[in-house]
């Protein structure tokens, strides 16, 4: 797996270029309406609200997203990632999101960018753990105004992480692959996310927790096409090579799981700040 841990307040150089954004697009986990509806309740948007997704990504979120408030404006680094959004956009005739290359070391400026529109929310999902949090929560006093919110967004474990018998056999495979223990937890974890808060309200924001937990069926070709979205370029596999993975994959599961269903247990933790 990429070496993406992060942490707070020091952001790590990644990339989510190429074959890694293609799978990517396909294989992670998305925002079912119900979760959707769920993060629109608890950042307080509707309508008439323009809201800004950071480090967005393929889309995953800031698509449905943008069907239910005024105007989604994602900002990610990786263009490969923003071609996937934009393109994801437009089959999904969804005309209400903008696609911006940028960073979080953007974010305290962007308002200049919009033209002083009121951006009540910016949501960071699965990317806070690859940002500089220390300073991008003191920005983004300047992008929003009293009772403006920010959701840092865990959507979920890494599937390598779970307490199942697949996902620990998951997690052998990887260990062996990579010569390594694979404990990054990407942010995941309630110590890391604890972290978080304590910045967030540093930084004046008033903060609060919610969750919302789901399950969901996922096959053997969704979860080896969900480790390839997760590791950088250099680290996939030579696609001559990838078969022989792949099976590897699916023998570890199976001896680990027979009947073969595997279900990801996902967990989706909201850690919001209202700024004060
Ligand atoms: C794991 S993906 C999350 C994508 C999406 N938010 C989701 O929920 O599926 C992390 C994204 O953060 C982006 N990213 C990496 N460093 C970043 C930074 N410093 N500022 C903003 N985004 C960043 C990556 O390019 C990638 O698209």
């Amino acid at each position: 797996m990429a070496d993406r841990t992060g942490g707070r307040g020091q952001a790590r150089r990644v990339t989510f270029a190429g074959e890694v954004a293609d799978y990517y697009s396909r294989f992670r986990r998305g925002y079912p309406p119900p979760v959707t509806d769920f993060l629109v309740c608890e950042l307080g948007v509707g309508a008439e609200d323009v809201v800004v997704d950071l480090g967005c990504g393929t889309g995953q979120l800031a698509i449905p997203l943008a069907s239910r408030v005024r105007h989604v404006v994602g900002v990610d680094p990786e263009p490969d990632m923003l071609a996937h959004a934009r393109r994801a956009a437009r089959e999904h005739g969804v005309g209400s999101a903008s696609w911006v290359l940028g960073s979080d070391a953007d974010l305290p400026t962007l308002g200049g960018l919009l033209g002083g529109t009121h951006v009540a929310a910016v949501t960071v999902s699965c990317a806070i753990h690859l940002m500089d949090s220390t300073t991008l929560f003191a920005g983004l006093r300047e992008l929003l105004p009293p009772g403006g919110r920010v959701a840092v967004i865990a959507n979920g474990t890494p599937i390598w992480l779970q307490a199942s018998a697949w996902s620990r056999a998951l997690r052998g495979v990887l260990e062996q692959h990579f010569g390594r223990p694979l404990t990054a937890t990407c942010g995941t974890d309630d110590v890391t996310r604890e972290g978080y808060r304590t910045e967030l309200e540093t930084a004046g924001f008033a903060t609060s927790h919610a969750e919302l937990g789901y399950h969901e069926a996922i096959d053997i070709e969704w979860i080896v096409g969900n480790l390839y979205s997760a590791m950088s370029p250099h680290q996939l596999p030579r696609k001559e090579d990838r078969p022989a993975f792949a099976q590897q994959v699916e023998d570890a599961l199976r001896s680990a799981q027979p009947k073969g269903d595997f279900v990801d247990d996902v967990r989706v933790a909201v850690l919001l700040g209202e700024r004060r």
